[in-house]
């Protein structure tokens, strides 16, 4: 099986490291692996099983070693859903992680908001999320494990930590729920409205089945979103990845320093 090869492959060149959390960067965010001290780095080419990166911001590297102490898996680059058409793509990485020893996944995005206090360049602590695709990662799992209890998915005790670390930080970070969208094409803005009605504070093409998998495998969750523009119909601005890229620089400092103070602090039993 992929799973056990990867394994066993990564463990091989581990040297005794035992990450504690996974990281998963979003577009334009990859940057906060430079953080990453005795960095061991494997390329998803090299790891069977894990999907190739192909859309432009993301690296497609797993980088492991420490964040302010804490031991981290950091992987540099996602597949979507909208990449192959299918919702399990991320199942290995994420499993990977788990078989690894992480207890923590941190899911980092860039995404549209709904709220207007909420601009390009904030930070947004995601609460909860709204599936809106009507497809799920777990399609076809036989174990009874594959009823997964979505309440509390997010972590309240890990959001606690996230509000504490952007206290220390001097960081505004907002809070909401996230909806799946699963793109490629960006949203109408008669979806947006939709969305709106429906509760959705931010809107994404990734993240929400990777929160799925995670918590099917036992993993703690946090996800954090870059507000990168105002959802489609919110503002006058064309909608496009290139201006996705450019945006999600803007808060990438923050974003690295809530991360990093809250590796600093991070404990979970
Ligand atoms: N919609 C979907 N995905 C996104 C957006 C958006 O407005 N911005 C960044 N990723």
């Amino acid at each position: 099986m992929a799973i056990n090869k990867t394994v066993e492959f990564m463990r091989s060149k581990l040297e005794g490291c035992k990450p504690k959390v996974g990281i998963i960067l979003g577009s334009g965010l990859g940057q906060f692996a430079d953080n990453v001290e005795d960095q061991i780095i494997f390329s998803y080419d090299e790891l069977p099983g894990f999907p190739d990166a192909s859309v432009k911001g993301h690296a497609g590297r797993i980088i492991l070693g420490k964040v302010q102490g804490t031991e981290v898996a950091v992987l540099q680059g996602r597949a979507h859903y909208y990449e192959s058409g299918k919702p399990d793509i991320m199942r290995l990485p994420i499993e990977t992680l788990k078989e690894l020893g992480c207890e923590t996944l941190l899911l980092t995005n860039a995404a549209g908001s709904l709220r207007l206090e909420a601009k390009p360049g904030s930070v947004m602590l995601l609460t909860d999320h709204i599936n809106f695709t009507g497809v799920n990662p777990l399609f076809g799992e036989p174990e009874t494990s594959r009823f997964v209890d979505m309440v509390n998915a997010y972590d309240p005790d890990l959001r606690h930590q996230f509000h504490q670390a952007a206290i220390t930080q001097n960081i505004k970070l907002h809070s909401g729920v996230y909806i799946w969208f699963c793109g490629p094409s960006f949203e109408t803005p008669a979806e947006i409205r939709a969305a709106k009605i429906l509760g959705a504070d931010a809107v994404g093409m990734s993240t929400v089945p990777e929160v799925i998998l995670a918590r099917f495998f036992g993993l703690n969750v946090a996800a954090i979103s870059i507000i990168t523009n105002m959802a489609a119909g919110m503002s006058d601005k064309d909608l496009s990845h290139e201006q996705t890229m450019e945006n999600a620089s803007m808060a990438a400092n923050d974003l690295q320093a809530l991360l990093g103070e809250f590796l600093l602090n991070y404990k979970k039993t």
